[in-house]
């Protein structure tokens, strides 16, 4: 099982944080491959909650590497906190944390200009942590990279060239104050003194791990329907979280890749702006946020929620290569006498094939849903698949019917014991 990848399935936290420090214990190596800190993976062990940002979630499994790959924008500020954090839990990443030479940096003016453009009409409802500019450095080819810290004059010059673009932008759009160049280059100057002992070339770090017979889990973040070019467009982030974004975010090829599992949360949810075609805006959402305590772990914001969406898993099943779910948060559906899944949309009288790319189409569309029985009891200690009540299991039969996708992992808790392996 050389690499197998973990994505998001819907509109992102799912459990990915969850799911990869379980699975973390039988690899060597886990990695992300995109996005930034708009990620926020939480991570449970015994009383203590972890959220992780930049920084793999295998982190907390001894013997394994993290890695930052090169498809991932890097907010140092954001990366030394955390590094902060998990040294405050008496945790050293020395030696088990590697970030790409060739990942793009997150600069001050990234986050600037993100808020800045929230504020005056984007209303994508970003995280605000610089991803969409960041992205849009990378390819217009301006960005900074980790492995321009490596050269003073190179890292001056190229922060010069994006200040004098930036600060027209700041002052002329936007009316903002400038950006002062010293202040930017001493900052990053620190930051390269901090983390210079763990930038390498993880690609082939990585190549040469696989090529020995080392397993590698790979930690998508976000989930497909945020994906740039999959996703609810624009209503998305700036990467690709679908499984084909692990080997372009890595540098490893698809011929490595054994095993993609999806990351599916028993029903749904969304922060931001955008489509949601199962939302529910009454008591029920109302009741999923309050007992699945949806609210970003990033940010903060209420999560918008509603009920499984076949439609979307069945899309997110096929862009990604999806072969195996990993069902997550049944334990929340415990408080409900009857449940809903959405089947399929109706438009225009018409019962439509595929999942929808346009804003209007998915705007309008009726979600058609089948009503199926709740069990009304507590799942959160159980611990085997058979000893679930008869009404649970006929719910993740049914998923598994309209996916067409088994379930191979059901979680029914945020902590590690709160996991039960199903055979498939
Ligand atoms: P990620 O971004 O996909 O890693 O997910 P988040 O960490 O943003 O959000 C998932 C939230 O649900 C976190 O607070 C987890 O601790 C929690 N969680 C994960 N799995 C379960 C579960 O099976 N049941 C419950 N009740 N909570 C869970
Ligand atoms: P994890 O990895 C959920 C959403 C934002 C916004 C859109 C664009 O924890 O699942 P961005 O800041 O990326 O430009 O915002 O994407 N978003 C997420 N939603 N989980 C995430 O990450 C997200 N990362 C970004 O809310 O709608
Ligand atoms: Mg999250």
């Amino acid at each position: 099982m050389p690499v197998h990848i973990i994505v998001g399935s819907q509109w992102g936290d799912e459990g990915k944080g969850k799911i990869v420090d379980h699975l973390s214990e039988h690899v060597d190596i886990v990695a992300r491959y995109q996005g930034g800190a708009n990620a926020g993976h939480t991570v449970v062990i015994g009383k203590q909650e972890y959220i992780l940002h930049l920084i793999p979630s295998g982190i907390f499994s001894e013997n394994v590497t993290c890695v930052i790959g090169n498809g991932v924008v890097v907010d140092p500020a954001a990366l030394l906190e955390e590094i902060e954090m998990l040294r405050s839990f008496g945790m050293d990443i020395k030696g088990r944390l590697l970030i790409s030479h060739n990942a793009h940096l997150i600069m001050p003016y990234h986050k600037l200009l993100d808020t800045l453009r929230e504020e005056q009409g984007a209303k994508i409802g970003t995280t605000g942590r610089g991803i969409g500019p960041a992205y849009i450095d990378k390819f217009t080819r301006t960005g900074i990279r980790i492995v321009d810290l490596l050269d003073r004059d190179i890292l001056r010059t190229k922060i010069k060239a994006n200040l004098d673009e930036k600060n027209k932008m700041l002052k002329q759009i936007y009316g903002k104050e400038e950006l002062k160049l010293e202040s930017i280059i001493e900052q990053y100057q620190e930051f390269d003194k901090q983390i210079d002992e763990l930038i390498t070339d993880t690609s082939y770090y990585l190549n040469t791990a696989l090529a020995e017979g080392k397993t590698v889990l790979a930690e998508g973040a976000q989930g497909a329907l945020l994906d740039i070019d999959h996703g609810t467009y624009p209503y998305v982030t700036s990467s690709n979280p679908t499984s084909g974004g692990a080997c372009t975010g890595l540098g490893i090829p698809p011929t490595f890749i054994t095993k993609i599992t999806g990351i599916v949360k028993a029903y749904t949810t969304r922060v931001g702006n955008g489509p949601f075609p199962t939302e529910l805006t009454g008591d029920d959402g109302e009741q999923l946020r309050r007992w699945g305590n949806e609210f970003g772990a990033t940010t903060g914001r209420p999560r918008r929620c509603g009920w499984f969406d076949a439609m979307l898993l069945q899309y997110s099943a096929r862009i990604n290569g999806i072969r195996e779910m990993a069902l997550t948060k049944l334990d929340v559906l415990s408080h409900f006498d009857e449940i809903s899944i959405c089947t399929g949309y109706r438009l225009n009288g018409k019962m439509l094939k595929t999942f929808p790319s346009d804003e209007k189409r998915l705007n309008n569309l009726i979600p058609v849903y089948e009503t199926v029985p709740g069990w009304k009891q507590s799942l959160t200690e159980i611990k085997q698949y058979c000893d679930l009540p008869a009404q649970a299991k006929q719910y993740v039969a049914r998923l598994e019917e309209l996916t067409g996708i088994p379930v191979r992992i059901v979680s029914v808790g945020a902590r590690r014991d709160q996991t039960i392996f199903k055979d498939v």
